[in-house]
């Protein structure tokens, strides 16, 4: 099967977890995307979705899903979404799309995290895959320190040669070459940093159940 596959085979067995008649929040990416077109077939069940990003927002509505403002929800049953890494204990890394603070803020108010991803991202220790940090434009040098000061190289992600802006108007730094081994203190001390709106790792609320695409088909992992 190829990794196109393996996405659309959890984007399937992620409908599910979407709850009849309530609002569901919707994560950011190529795996978000399948299961968004899966969410199209059965949008007559949902009252409709909060969006983790710009993206996600158009490619809802043009299911003709209703999209709503966070501020209108209270709450909401589940939230669903790629990882760009899983460990075995939920903890993930994700932002690769540039959506991670969307992402955070809609998670918070779900009660439940189903994490959809292809195999190739479940891995023992967290920090292959770049560890991107959302920044206010003003604060990406002091924060880019801070972030080397941690052992990590900080890069400025471009798009077109310019510094990539995202939806809420910041930048991205990726961390490269980072161990995680202790994730949930790695998030308070980097959400710590000044500067800093967000930190692509989510493991203090990590993912409650990971769907994840093999050969053998989609295992589900439970946290
Ligand atoms: C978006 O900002 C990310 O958090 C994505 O959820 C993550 O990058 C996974 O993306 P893919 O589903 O495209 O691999």
């Amino acid at each position: 099967m190829t990794q196109d596959e393996l996405k659309q085979a959890v984007a399937r067995a992620a409908i599910d977890h979407v709850v009849d008649g309530e609002i569901i929040g919707v994560g950011t990416g190529s795996t978000a995307n399948f299961f968004i077109d899966e969410l199209g077939r059965i949008k007559h069940r949902i009252k409709g979705a909060v969006a983790s990003s710009e993206a996600t927002a158009a490619r809802l509505r043009s299911h003709g899903i209703a999209v709503f403002d966070l501020n209108e929800v209270d709450s909401m049953p589940v939230y669903i979404d790629g990882a760009d890494e899983i460990t075995p204990h939920g903890a993930m890394i994700k932002g690769g799309g540039a959506a991670l603070t969307r992402e955070k803020i809609v998670a918070s108010v779900a009660d439940k995290f189903v994490c959809i991803a292809d195999g190739s991202k479940l891995v023992d220790v967290l920090g292959s895959f770049p560890l991107p940090v959302e920044v206010i434009p003003m604060a990406q040098a002091v924060v880019a320190r801070k972030l080397a000061a941690l052992g990590g190289e900080p890069r400025l992600r471009l798009k077109d040669g310019k510094p990539l802006i995202t939806d809420n108007g910041c930048m991205i730094i990726d961390v490269i070459g980072m161990k995680i081994t202790d994730p949930v203190q790695l998030e308070a001390s980097i959400n710590n940093i000044v500067g800093v709106v967000t930190v692509g790792l989510f493991a203090m609320h990590g993912a409650n159940v990971c769907l994840l695409g093999t050969a053998e088909g989609v295992k589900t992992l439970k946290f």
